[in-house]
């Protein structure tokens, strides 16, 4: 068995994984594909965290089903996060999933793929002390090296199935991440992002987040460093005052609010109130000039009333975040949520999502307009795929906050920063035209897909 498929379900940490699995794979002499048809064996790296990236997964292993119907001797499997939820099905009935490996079995993966093509594999054991930080990703080509910093989560709130699908909370060593960071610079990725599912309680027993931003940002090579997502109940001083002195940390920070009302908050354990919310908010702002700040919501957890609902949307409407990602809840197996009643029906669910989505539009489309007819700083991604064939072609790139902005083609290399200035704005993007500064050639070339 040689060649592999490998599709991507969910957040950046399963990307990160993907690329994990790819560094395995390779050094054991196996060869990634880019279509299941080329394939021996298939692997669905998946997400757990909505009924509805679950349902996605199913369907598409339906069409696994199909092909395999075509191609008795491929393998299928399923990584990630579902692995945990699936292994009745792996050990029941019609052998259409040949491995099931769940976060932290990924190291054998090689292995586990020779036995599957025997018998039914099943690796979903939660290992405390793997981290992989000796193993080398195959990286996806780009600008941007994502950097997992920490694995698993000690959060449970309520309402999450993380802890239970990614285990317990454990850092890499700092000397592992430089060296990392190093590699990915070495290969031309300029900008890094650190990942973790509470990134800022990120410590390996000497060095905190905080050392990790400032380590990082000195390595040669670096032009940017990011990370996400931070909990709000671990932002300390010294995150604040690393990001605040780090020229190349970028002011952006993804602070996941999930409720406005104390009691929702509560009810989800979060750990803060909206008051600590709010300070520690009030605290990135007045240290960090100009930072952007986005967010996580949902609506309709159990015991949501509509006084609940409505403290979330005036507290959006007075932290007038940059931009939010919005969600109905799901009720999760395994969590203690999962035990509750659900008190809010799907369309009131919908009716809550869509205000909040109109509200938050409008004010995120406000916050883009304040950067009409001003000149910022944007790394160069490469050629944006939104230009149609009939029209010139365009570049796409982020600013520091993390807006995406598009421009005409001036022949910039990718990776590079460049000053844009911004003449018109979507909600979403910002359309610039280049002002035409003196390039310097970029050291390395690399590709961007
Ligand atoms: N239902 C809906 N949204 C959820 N999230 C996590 N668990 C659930 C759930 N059960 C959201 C949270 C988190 C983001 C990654 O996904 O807002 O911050
Ligand atoms: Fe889930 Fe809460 Fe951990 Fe985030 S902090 S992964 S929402 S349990």
């Amino acid at each position: 068995m040689k060649r592999v498929f490998l599709e991507t379900y969910g957040c950046q940490m399963n990307v990160a994984d993907s690329e994990l699995m790819a560094g395995v794979l390779q050094r054991a002499g196996m060869e990634m594909v880019e279509r299941a048809e080329d394939a021996d064996a298939v692997i669905l790296n998946t997400c757990a965290i909505r009924e509805h990236a679950e349902l996605r997964v199913l369907g598409r292993l339906g069409e696994f089903a199909h092909l395999k119907s075509k191609n008795p001797a491929l393998i299928v499997g399923v990584a990630g996060c579902m692995a945990q939820h699936l292994r009745k099905r792996l050990l029941d009935q019609k052998r259409v999933l040949d491995l099931v490996v769940g976060p932290d079995g990924y190291r054998d993966l090689p292995a586990l793929l020779q036995r599957a093509a025997n018998v039914p594999t099943a690796e979903i054991r939660l290992d405390r002390d793997e981290t992989y930080g000796d193993l080398e990703p195959k990286r996806q080509p780009g600008v941007r090296a994502w950097v997992t910093v920490q694995r698993g989560c000690d959060k449970f709130c309520t309402y999450c199935v993380v802890p239970y699908t990614r285990g317990r909370e454990r850092s890499l060593p700092l000397a592992d991440l430089v060296r990392q960071v190093e590699s990915a610079a070495a290969q031309g990725f300029c900008e890094i992002v650190f990942l973790g599912q509470t990134v800022n309680s990120y410590h390996d027993g000497t060095h905190d987040f905080a050392d990790l931003l400032r380590a990082a940002s000195a390595v040669p090579g670096v032009l940017r460093v990011r990370y996400t997502s931070p909990h709000p109940s671990d932002m300390s001083e010294r995150v604040i005052a690393a990001m605040a002195e780090c020229d190349k940390v970028m002011p952006h920070v993804h602070l996941p609010l999930q409720s406005g009302s104390d009691a929702i908050l509560e009810a989800m354990q979060r750990t803060y109130s909206i008051t600590q919310f709010e300070d520690v908010l009030g605290r990135i702002r007045a240290q960090i000039p100009g930072v952007a700040v986005t967010t996580d919501v949902i609506v309709g957890f159990p015991g949501e009333s509509d006084a609940d609902f409505e403290a979330t949307r005036a507290f959006m409407q007075r932290a007038r975040f940059d931009s939010a990602f919005l969600f109905k809840y799901s009720a999760r197996p395994d969590t203690r949520a999962y035990k509750l009643a659900e008190t809010v029906d799907e369309t009131e669910k919908g009716r809550r999502l869509q205000v909040l989505i109109d509200e938050q539009h409008a004010i995120s489309g406000e916050i883009m307009d304040g950067y009409l007819n001003r000149t910022i700083e944007v790394l160069v991604d490469g050629p944006s795929n939104r230009g149609k064939a009939d029209q010139p072609p365009q570049l796409y790139g982020k600013s520091r906050e993390f807006k995406t902005v598009v421009w005409p083609d001036d022949g910039s290399p990718a990776g590079t920063l460049q000053q844009v200035k911004i003449v018109g704005t979507t909600h979403l993007t910002l359309l610039g035209e280049s002002v035409g500064t003196p390039r310097p050639e970029p050291l390395i070339t690399i590709g961007v897909s």
